[in-house]
């Protein structure tokens, strides 16, 4: 079974290869790095104990996610944006809000989740190198649009 069709398409293959982007003790000790992965930008954080990468620019409005601040709603992780401070799970890439219902004023927000709208990728440790491998699960994230096309700042080889 492929089900990206990388098997078959060798650019796709190295597409997708791990890309090395920095030494696990530079990462820890900054928190967080900013590498280019195959013409894709990516921020690869470091918190508790964990890295997690995403694409770079907020699904949103593409605002730098890598200037943001790392806090925990309802228990979870997330980046939220420094343009418009939405908040985005490091271990998914979901989307978090609060909600109220309209008729109950005196109901408590709750926090729910608008699904995965940031692209997250894998990374790898591995004798104190870190690698990121992007991403092929297909599906449209809503990220993608600013990793891509008019938005993307590195321009592709072709
Ligand atoms: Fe990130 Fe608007 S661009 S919240």
């Amino acid at each position: 079974m492929d089900p990206d069709g990388s098997e078959q398409d060798p650019e796709m293959k190295e597409q997708y290869a791990s890309v090395y982007v920095g030494r696990e003790e530079d990462v820890k000790r900054s928190e967080r790095i900013t590498a280019v992965v195959h013409d894709r930008e990516v921020v690869i954080f470091y918190h508790k104990g964990e890295f997690h990468a995403m694409d770079i620019r907020c699904y949103h409005s593409g605002g730098p996610l890598h200037l943001g601040e790392i806090e925990e709603f309802d228990g979870r992780a997330c980046i939220v944006c420094p343009w418009h401070k939405y908040k985005i799970t490091l271990e998914t890439g979901e989307g978090l809000y609060q909600s109220i219902d309209p008729k109950d004023p005196s109901a408590k927000p709750m926090w729910c989740s608008k699904g995965i709208k940031q692209r997250i990728h894998t990374v790898t440790v591995d004798n104190g190198n870190i690698y990121v491998t992007l991403s092929n699960k297909p599906f449209k994230c809503d990220s993608d649009y600013y990793a891509t096309g008019i938005f993307k700042v590195i321009p592709s080889s072709f």
